[in-house]
């Protein structure tokens, strides 16, 4: 009886917790919304409207972080770096959003007593001893692809998954939450995102890393050993023009998740060392103007509108980085009057503006093609009405028997794999295209009418509705990525009615696919259209895949895809005309593709 009496006491007036095992060796803590008292720890860092507070008691929950956050306004005020302190206070978990994963922190901290000063405060160092991060996985519940489908299978939040912050990224930080590092050896591994913030790496063990030294994502490998420098704690601002492949000094500071990210806030600004000044080189896959070396260019242009102030580095980049190719496929280009919703829907001023500017960058006289949309029902920004369209050089290549369909006239592959419109758009009116760009088909030929190749030119369905590939949906939820199904097979069906009427037709399919080639949509595409990666056929090492850059990884979202008839010698590069630059430099917020081709009958 008495000991139950006890017990029973130690319970009520809540005994003293370690900060490990507020944590727990899970996402969420088994003390969320209780007050817990006797808390004690080493007061890490400050910021505006909380601490960090470091355990100073003993303990063997290694999964578990021993650092947490205190939030509290008044309480800043309190206390000092290095003071060890003990309080009360209520476990919480807060999110900003139900997409983001929880943070565990300590609020309302009531009873702060000040228990010694001027502690030693020494920041744990990542890289060093046990704290080094998986470079693959980013959690258990990703059935081991964070890439994989379906999405949203389970969340973080429902099934708490007990951490192993050797094998998953997202763990690794979660064991770290609250915790003030020292990230060493840094570099940038992307240009800041519009709110400032830089993911980086330093000097621990990477996978994926590519020449200019960003991280590629690849099948399997999305990179969670990178992590993303948020807000200053002492309200500086870190620089926005930052460069992939920056040096960046030393950085401590603490690591929380925000806004759907693992992200270590620094104590201060961070600092560039050391830039890369070595611009992106112009292309040497050339054209000789004959159909044994026939080039092919792919860009989105990023709604362009004829007053875009970004156009004559797009007309440079054309001219004199792509130089020049035979035909051009481009994504994004806006009708006459832009973003404003007036039923303008023509783009022969953009278009006119655009070759325009690339003679005058040294080009040749650039003719053009497109079918414009039905005003509004194609997505992007309200009111432009994006589109794809082709750029030619009439002096090596033509239309052959140009006959344009219009906004809802369908491709018909005839006998002789000869087309019933030239150009025709791909089944415009089925429901894989509603609110998206309608694909462009177009059959071309040498102007002596001896050489035949057929290309489409797509822009399928954006990311956009998707959720942070380090959030709460696991695996995370890819945006569209099944209406890009819906689109691939809609392509794919194409192709290969062209291949079924003349298997050596000679097929280019190239634009923003907005997918990576390893996830489901283009796996499909090729299982299904009789067309090759030419990345693959090309031998483009796998680090080097890339045209954008989102999150922490240098990604592929434009491809090129060849029937055999072409894939023998052709070639290929993406010329980081845009990745590389500061964001205030680029042009686009994707890298153009050229290639060269060997089109002779
Ligand atoms: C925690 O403590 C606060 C302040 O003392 C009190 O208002 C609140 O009711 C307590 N909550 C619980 C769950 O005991
Ligand atoms: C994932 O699914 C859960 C449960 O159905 C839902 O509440 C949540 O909103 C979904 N998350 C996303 C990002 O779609
Ligand atoms: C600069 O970029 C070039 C091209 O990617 C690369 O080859 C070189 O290694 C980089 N230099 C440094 C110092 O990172
Ligand atoms: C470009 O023109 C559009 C409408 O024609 C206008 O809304 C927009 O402000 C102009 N942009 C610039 C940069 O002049
Ligand atoms: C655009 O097309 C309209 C209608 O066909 C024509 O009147 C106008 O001159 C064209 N503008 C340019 C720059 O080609
Ligand atoms: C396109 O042309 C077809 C005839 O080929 C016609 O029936 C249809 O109404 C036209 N569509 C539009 C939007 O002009």
């Amino acid at each position: 009886m008495k000991v139950a009496w006890v017990v029973a006491t130690l319970v009520a007036q809540c005994t003293a917790v370690t900060i490990s095992e507020i944590n727990g060796n899970r996402y969420l803590s088994t003390y969320q919304g209780k007050n817990v008292s006797g808390v004690e720890g080493l007061v890490t860092a400050k910021g505006s409207a909380g601490f960090y507070l470091r355990s100073t008691s003993p303990d063997h929950h290694h999964k578990a972080s021993k650092s947490i956050y205190v939030y509290g306004k008044s309480a800043v005020a309190q206390v000092s770096v290095g003071d060890i302190v003990t309080l009360s206070g209520e476990v919480a978990e807060y999110r900003s959003s139900s997409a983001y994963v929880y943070l565990t922190e300590i609020t309302s901290p009531t009873g702060i007593e000040v228990a010694s000063s001027d502690n030693k405060v020494t920041p744990l160092v990542i890289g060093h001893g046990r704290l080094i991060p998986p470079t693959n996985q980013f959690s258990s519940l990703d059935g081991g692809n964070v890439l994989g489908v379906p999405n949203n299978a389970s969340q973080i939040s429902h099934r708490n998954p007990i951490l192993a912050p050797s094998k998953y990224g997202m763990d690794f930080w979660e064991s770290l939450s609250g915790e003030l590092v020292t990230l060493p050896g840094l570099h940038a591994l992307t240009k800041p995102n519009q709110y400032g913030d830089t993911w980086v790496l330093g000097d621990w063990p990477a996978t994926g890393q590519n020449q200019r030294g960003g991280l590629t994502m690849r099948s399997g490998d999305s990179n969670p050993e990178a992590i993303i420098i948020g807000s200053p704690l002492d309200g500086s601002k870190n620089p926005t023009d930052t460069k992939v492949g920056d040096i960046i000094a030393d950085i401590t500071g603490i690591v929380t998740q925000a806004y759907g990210y693992y992200a270590l806030l620094p104590l201060s600004a961070l600092t560039v060392t050391e830039s890369n000044t070595t611009d992106a080189s112009p292309t040497q896959l050339v054209s000789d103007g004959s159909c044994s070396a026939l080039s092919v260019g792919s860009y989105n242009v990023e709604n362009l509108t004829p007053n875009s102030t970004h156009l004559s580095k797009i007309a440079d980049h054309i001219a004199n980085y792509l130089k020049s190719p035979n035909v051009v496929f481009l994504q994004e280009i806006q009708d006459n009057t832009g973003a404003s919703g007036d039923g303008v829907v023509a783009s022969n001023v953009t278009l006119t503006t655009l070759t325009r500017a690339i003679k005058n960058q040294g080009g040749p006289s650039y003719s053009f093609i497109d079918i414009p949309p039905i005003d509004g029902q194609d997505g992007g920004e309200p009111g432009g009405n994006i589109r794809v369209a082709y750029l030619y050089d009439a002096s090596v290549v033509q239309l052959r028997n140009a006959h344009p369909g219009n906004s809802t006239d369908a491709a018909t592959v005839l006998p002789g794999a000869e087309l019933n419109y030239n150009p025709v758009l791909l089944d415009p009116t089925n429901t894989a295209w509603d609110s998206s760009r309608k694909p462009l088909a177009a059959a071309w030929e040498t102007l002596d009418g001896q050489n035949r190749f057929f290309t489409v030119n797509v822009h399928f369905s954006s990311k956009g509705g998707g959720s942070s590939i380090q959030g709460d949906a696991r695996p995370p939820v890819n945006g569209g990525i099944g209406q890009r199904e819906a689109q691939a097979r809609v392509v794919a069906d194409f192709t290969a009615a062209v291949l079924a009427e003349d298997e050596d037709a000679k097929v280019i399919v190239s634009g923003d696919f907005n997918e990576f080639a390893f996830v489901k949509p283009l796996k499909v595409f090729v299982a299904e259209s009789g067309l090759q990666d030419l990345d693959e056929v090309a031998g483009i090492a796998k680090t080097e895949r890339y045209t954008y850059i989102y999150d922490a990884n240098c990604q592929q979202l434009d491809h090129m895809f060849v029937s055999e008839a072409l894939a023998a010698e052709a070639q290929m590069e993406h010329v980081h005309v845009n990745t590389w630059v500061s964001y205030d430099d680029a042009a686009s917020d994707h890298d153009p593709t050229v290639a060269v081709f060997n089109v002779c009958a």
